[in-house]
C-alpha cells in the first residue's frame, strides 16, 4: 500500500494535464482535457479524474506540482516548475539517455538541450506567434473541415506534398483556400502543413543545435506527419513516447517526488527547501 501520492498539473494553453504517481514513483494514472480558456476549471477536472481513477484521496497526496501556461493560477499548489525544466524531467525520466528534447503544444514550440545528467542546458522557445504550433494544424483543420487527429496518417499518405510558403497562420490558411480552389488535394495539402510547421520547428531547434537522441514531446507529437517532416528536416531519428502529450506533468510529479524524498515528507519542508 502506497504511504502518499504526488501529483503533476500542467496547465497548458490548450490541454490541461495531470499525473498521478505513488511514493515509489509508479505512475498510477493521467487525465487529458481541453482547457477552452477555463483554466482553473480544467486543472481540477483533470485532478479528479486521476483521484477517481484510482481511489485516491485528496488527503493522501502530498504535494501538487504545477507548470504549463497557467502553472501560477491554480491555488492549494505546493510550487510551479517552469514548462522546460518539467518537460526535461519528464523526458529524462522516460530515457535517460535523452539529450534533446523537442516540445510542440497549442500555442509555443520548445527546443531544449539537456545535459548528461539530465539538467537544462540551452533552450529556444518561440515568439507567441502560432506557426510552427498546434494551433497553426487547429486552425487549418477547420479550414479543410478535417479532423486533427486524422491530419498524421494523411500527411503520411500523400505521395505529394504541397508548397505552402507563408509561415504566417492567416497568410497561410489564404494559400491553402487557393491552393485547393486550384485543384490540390487535400491529404498533399496536409502534407505540406506539416513540413511547413516541422521547417519552422527546424529554425528554432538550430539555434540550440541537437544533440541525438531527440525526444519529442508535446500533443502535436500525436501527429505523424509533424513527426516525419521534422525527421527528415532535422536527419534525426525522432523517439515519441506513448503519451507525448503528458510528459510535461510527469517531470512536475517527479519533481514533487524529489522534493518530498528530499525533506523526508514533510510538507513545511518541502516548501522551505524551495
Ligand atoms: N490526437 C491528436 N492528433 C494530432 N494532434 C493532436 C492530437 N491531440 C492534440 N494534438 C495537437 O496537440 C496540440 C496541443 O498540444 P498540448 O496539449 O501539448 O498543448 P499545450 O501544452 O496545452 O500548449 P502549450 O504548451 O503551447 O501551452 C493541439 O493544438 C493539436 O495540434
Ligand atoms: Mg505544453
Amino acid at each position: 500500500m502506497s504511504e502518499y501520492f504526488v501529483i503533476g498539473l500542467d496547465i497548458g494553453s490548450a490541454t490541461a494535464k495531470a499525473v498521478l504517481l505513488d511514493n515509489e514513483g509508479k505512475r498510477l494514472a493521467f487525465a487529458v482535457r481541453p482547457t477552452g480558456g477555463r483554466l482553473v476549471q480544467s486543472a481540477e477536472d483533470v485532478k479528479r479524474e486521476v483521484l477517481l481513477q484510482t481511489g485516491v484521496s485528496d488527503d493522501c497526496v502530498k504535494a501538487i506540482i504545477t507548470t504549463g501556461y497557467g502553472r501560477d493560477i491554480i491555488q492549494n499548489k505546493t510550487k510551479s516548475i517552469t514548462e522546460i525544466t518539467c518537460h526535461a524531467k519528464g523526458a529524462y525520466v522516460m530515457m535517460p539517455e535523452i539529450r534533446f528534447v523537442i516540445d510542440i503544444g497549442g500555442q509555443d514550440s520548445k527546443a531544449i538541450l539537456l545535459e548528461s545528467d539530465g539538467q537544462v542546458g540551452r533552450f529556444e522557445m518561440n515568439d507567441k506567434c502560432a506557426a510552427g504550433t498546434g494551433r497553426f494544424l487547429e486552425v487549418m483543420a477547420r479550414t479543410l473541415g478535417i479532423h486533427l487527429d486524422e491530419m498524421g496518417d494523411m500527411a503520411v499518405r500523400s505521395e505529394k506534398s504541397s508548397k505552402i510558403s507563408s509561415t504566417c497562420t492567416v497568410f497561410a490558411e489564404s494559400e491553402v483556400i487557393s491552393l485547393l480552389a486550384q485543384g490540390e488535394e487535400i491529404p498533399s495539402v496536409v502534407s505540406g502543413l506539416c513540413r511547413a510547421i516541422a521547417e519552422r520547428v527546424q529554425a528554432l531547434v538550430s539555434r540550440v543545435g541537437v544533440v541525438p537522441p531527440v525526444m519529442m514531446t508535446g500533443g502535436v507529437a500525436k501527429n505523424k506527419g509533424v513527426v516525419n517532416w521534422l525527421s527528415k528536416t532535422l536527419r534525426q531519428e525522432l523517439i515519441v513516447p506513448e503519451e507525448p502529450q503528458i510528459i510535461g506533468a510527469l517531470g512536475a510529479s517527479i519533481i514533487g517526488l524529489e522534493l518530498i524524498k528530499r525533506s523526508k515528507g514533510s510538507l513545511d519542508k518541502i516548501i522551505q527547501n524551495i
